[in-house]
């Protein structure tokens, strides 16, 4: 059964209105991804389990509660690598596990070109970080990649699922707990999450060429 876990918070929903917004440019919209990464990961982080430590403060002694799990975030290439930023401001002292997928345009299977996963892992739990969750194939992937180095606890955070995303990861990685922010109506017929936000890795990176017309980089200069 799915463990969906949708935030409904005011901030939330008026930043992924943003962002699903066609006229939002590269700059901002990596702001607005950094922004709302923030917020699920606080609550994604919510069950973590801090230890007691005694704490010396200016004024006398007390005890602290303090996290010592190895956490690992593990973003999906291109479009995740925007969310490891916010991550690490969150967790500085969590690693970095880098997974290189892109979905084929006409199959839509993911295709790995790049991982840097630790063979003997041995994180405590593991955060994939991906915008999107359209058909699941590239979750899926990357949970099983994670597995095969014998990582147990698995979290997806994500901005934008499809039903469709959320059933393909469940059904495959059933204890694997989905952090999203909107659940859309469905894929459209090559695949693309409706209303979604478009292909999340060219609107972070300018390489669509539609969507980086929105505001020409000489524009974007004098915005700062
Ligand atoms: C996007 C997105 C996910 C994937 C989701 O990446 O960032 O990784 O598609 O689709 P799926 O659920 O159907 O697998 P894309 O393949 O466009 O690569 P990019 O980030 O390098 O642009
Ligand atoms: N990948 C994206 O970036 N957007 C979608 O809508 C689907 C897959």
């Amino acid at each position: 059964m799915a463990k969906v876990f949708q935030s409904n918070h005011p901030l939330m929903q008026h930043k992924l209105a943003l962002l699903r917004d066609v006229k939002t440019e590269p700059k901002r919209f990596r702001e607005l991804v950094r922004e709302v990464t923030w917020l699920l990961l606080y609550e994604a982080t919510e069950d973590l389990t801090p230890v007691e430590r005694p704490v010396t403060t200016p004024m006398g002694s007390t005890v602290g509660k303090v996290l010592v799990e190895v956490i690992a975030f593990a973003p999906i290439l291109r479009a995740g690598l925007t969310m490891v930023g916010p991550a690490l401001e969150m967790i500085p002292t969590a690693h970095v596990w880098h997974i290189g997928l892109y979905r084929d345009e006409e199959t839509l299977r993911p295709i790995e070109y790049y991982t840097n996963v630790p063979q003997t892992a041995g994180a405590g739990v593991v955060f994939i970080l991906d915008p999107m969750l359209a058909t699941g194939g590239s979750a899926v992937a990357a949970a099983d990649i994670l597995k095969r180095t014998g990582v147990r606890n698995i979290k997806f955070v994500g901005l934008i699922a499809a039903p469709e995303g959320i059933e393909r990861l469940s059904s495959a990685h059933p204890e694997v707990p989905i952090h999203i922010a909107a659940v859309d109506q469905g894929l459209n017929e090559i695949g693309y999450i409706v209303p979604g936000l478009g292909d999340a890795g060219d609107r972070l990176f300018g390489t669509g060429g539609v969507l980086s017309l929105a505001l020409s980089p000489v524009e974007g200069l004098s915005k700062g």
